[in-house]
């Protein structure tokens, strides 16, 4: 089973790649919605969190867990996670495969701008991994604290008119070619988007290159991940700290999505 975790459902646009890339393996989601939202957080308040909550999934059993937030992933370095055998993978090299090996790389002029919470972009651990890397394109980190929150309570409008003042207006000062979505609820906006005039550059979800960084991860821990399922559908265990809003509505998008188990989990 492949533990992924977020602090509310942005975690779930990773749950989708993952789960249409490994079709015959059980999820464990958990939502921390009683701790979100993570950006706007300490990195020592983060860190903890990521590691409280990567034990506890130790206890139900997983065998790899993705940390679907670009948050956490930011905060959290080898030396959080060396007390802990199961493999951790982060959003970090997901979305550096994306930005790095995208296929108009070579044609990019101009630069990208980073899209995330406040805790990432004041970290700045995507951006400085690029430059190390030798990408040597203007980098624009946007931080966009209220965005998530919109998103999480299906405030549409909210969401577009943040996007529009805060975001698509600093393109016309900044020209980029890509935006990276760098945090995992952000995706979520694509079909409000359809609304709304949108620059005309690349839009990144680095969610699409999670399922390759899990199955390298695989390849050296050959975790056991319980692929033994017979005829049996898999299933995707939601659990959620604090109040579920719209669990109802999780539920229509997310069809296999199992919330008939204790959702009131509380972690210390
Ligand atoms: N979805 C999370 C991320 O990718 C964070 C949202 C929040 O709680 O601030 O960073």
């Amino acid at each position: 089973m492949i533990g992924i975790f977020d602090s509310g459902i942005g975690g779930l646009t990773v749950l989708k790649a993952l789960s249409s890339a490994f079709p015959r393996h059980d999820f464990l989601y958990l939502a921390d919605f009683g701790y979100a939202p993570y950006g706007n957080r300490t990195e020592d308040d983060i860190v903890q969190r990521s590691q409280t909550i990567v034990r506890w999934m130790e206890t139900r059993g997983v065998s790899l867990v993705v940390a679907a937030c670009h948050t956490s992933s930011s905060v959290l370095k080898a030396q959080h996670t060396t007390a802990i055998t199961t493999p951790i993978v982060t959003m970090l090299q997901p979305t550096l495969d994306g930005i790095l090996k995208h296929p108009h790389r070579k044609q990019w002029k101009k630069g990208i701008a980073i899209l995330a919470t406040a805790l990432s972009i004041r970290k700045g651990t995507l951006a400085f991994a690029l430059q190390s890397r030798g990408f040597d394109l203007p980098i624009y980190p946007v931080a966009c604290p209220p965005l998530a929150g919109f998103i999480e309570s299906y405030d549409h409008q909210g969401a577009i008119t943040y996007l529009k003042s805060h975001v698509f207006e600093s393109f016309a000062r900044n020209p980029v070619d890509m935006m990276v979505y760098g945090c995992t609820h952000y995706p979520l906006i694509e079909p409000w988007l359809i609304t709304c005039d949108v620059p005309n550059v690349i839009r990144m979800n680095p969610a699409e290159y999670v399922a390759t960084a899990v199955a390298g991860v695989l390849s050296v821990s050959r975790a056991p991940l319980g692929d033994a399922r017979g005829n049996t559908p898999p299933r995707v265990w939601f659990y959620h700290t604090g109040t579920a809003q719209g669990t109802e509505q999780l539920a229509n998008h997310w069809p296999n999505l199992d919330t008939s188990t204790p959702t009131d989990l509380v972690l210390d």
